[in-house]
């Protein structure tokens, strides 16, 4: 599946993409995408390999222009809370987006995330898309608030993905962000 916008293609991973991925990856810029750290390129070789088994929820941003991979942007459906009769449609997705940050600030994050939202809402059946971002993220929960999400809490201390210098769990306040399908525009 491909995704088409002004200036960028979302596309499922080639092996050949290992060299970009390996530029955004080598150095996570923020705590909870630390367990995604490549060590080399060899480990890149493997996890695009990996990516590009999925062609449905894992894409590729790629500038139009140049055919270079920029990062990512990738979600798949889980189900909600259990229905009174059992049912468990599993319609709602949380989506990680990453940029590689010498292409960061020129929009391309929200381009991306609103052609992936489309396509989820559209071709995927999406009812809900939820977003957890840490507080200090500004330039995520701006990407959410961009993309019409509504701030639905702060959960403190909700989460640990790093420890801190004694080797202590460094929990981190998170904000969660939705917009339901209905709210869609
Ligand atoms: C989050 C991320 C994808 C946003 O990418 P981006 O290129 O900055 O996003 P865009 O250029 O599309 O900008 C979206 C909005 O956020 C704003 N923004 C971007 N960086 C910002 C920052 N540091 N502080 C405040 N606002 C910021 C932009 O100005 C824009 O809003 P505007 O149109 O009102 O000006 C990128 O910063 C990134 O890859 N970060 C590291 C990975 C990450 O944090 N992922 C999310 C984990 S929860």
């Amino acid at each position: 599946m491909t995704v088409e916008t002004e200036r960028l293609i979302l596309r499922p991973f080639l092996k050949s993409d290992a060299g970009d991925v390996y530029e955004y990856l080598k150095a996570p810029t923020v705590n909870c995408f630390a367990s995604m750290k490549l060590n080399s390129l060899r480990e890149a070789e493997e996890e695009a390999e990996k990516r590009a088994e999925d062609t449905e929820y894992y894409f590729a941003i790629v500038l139009k222009e140049s055919g270079k991979v920029i990062g990512e942007i990738f979600a798949y459906p889980e189900a909600g809370e259990p229905h009174a009769d059992g049912q468990m449609p599993r319609d709602t997705f949380s989506p990680c987006w990453m940029l590689n940050q010498n292409y960061t600030g020129k929009g391309y994050a929200f381009e991306a995330a609103h052609a992936f939202f489309d396509y989820l809402f559209k071709q995927k059946g999406a009812r809900r898309i939820y977003a957890y971002t840490e507080d200090y993220n500004t330039a995520s929960r701006r990407l959410c608030e961009k993309l019409g999400m509504r701030c639905e809490g702060l959960f403190l201390e909700f989460i640990s993905f790093v420890n801190d210098s004694n080797g202590e769990p460094h929990y981190e306040n998170t904000y969660q962000y939705a917009v339901l399908k209905k709210e869609w525009r």
